[in-house]
């Protein structure tokens, strides 16, 4: 396991419609561990394969609610209901929130790292966070989505934590 590095809004490959997961490979087992490692290191709870650099339809997200973390392979929301509105981060867009409208419940269809089919269904910050997360996968950035102006964070000190940085 290691850390990769996170791209930046601007680099063209997170703009890139990412291709499906065929046949798991050990090269891609190892790909999902270090994007969560990496999601881990930068206080996120949510990274898609583009934002470290490969365009391929995979996804880790942990909102820190004791059943992460998760593993979507090829996943897609089948169902949305309801409406929320809050801040939304990216770690692709350091030190920025903005407010965003999301489903406030999802139900997603994804494969685990063995390429079994399960359903991930998520309320609240882990709706917000599934759909954040596979509009990457389309090269949505969330900040094509922001009402208003994108805001920057500031910290209290160098220890303090980020916001849900997706
Ligand atoms: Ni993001």
């Amino acid at each position: 396991m290691a850390l990769r590095k996170i791209r930046l809004e601007g680099d063209p490959i997170l703009s890139k419609k990412c291709n499906p997961v065929k046949e798991m490979t050990p090269h891609l087992v190892e790909l999902a561990h270090d994007m969560l490692d990496t999601m881990y290191d930068a206080n996120g709870v949510g990274l898609a394969a583009p934002q470290v650099g490969v365009l391929r339809r995979i996804v880790v997200i942990d909102v820190y609610d004791g059943n992460g973390p998760h593993y979507l392979i090829n996943p897609k929301i089948v169902e949305k209901d309801g409406e929320q509105t809050g801040q939304e981060g990216c770690l692709s867009v350091p030190n920025k929130v903005g407010t965003v409208t999301r489903p406030n419940h999802v139900i997603c269809e994804a494969y685990d790292l063995d390429m079994k089919p399960y359903t991930l269904e998520g309320e609240g910050l882990l709706a917000r966070a599934i759909c954040h997360e596979l509009d990457h996968l389309d090269g949505i950035m969330y900040t094509s989505k922001v009402e208003g102006d994108l805001m920057e964070v500031t910290y209290d000190g160098d220890d303090e934590e980020g916001e849900g940085e997706e």
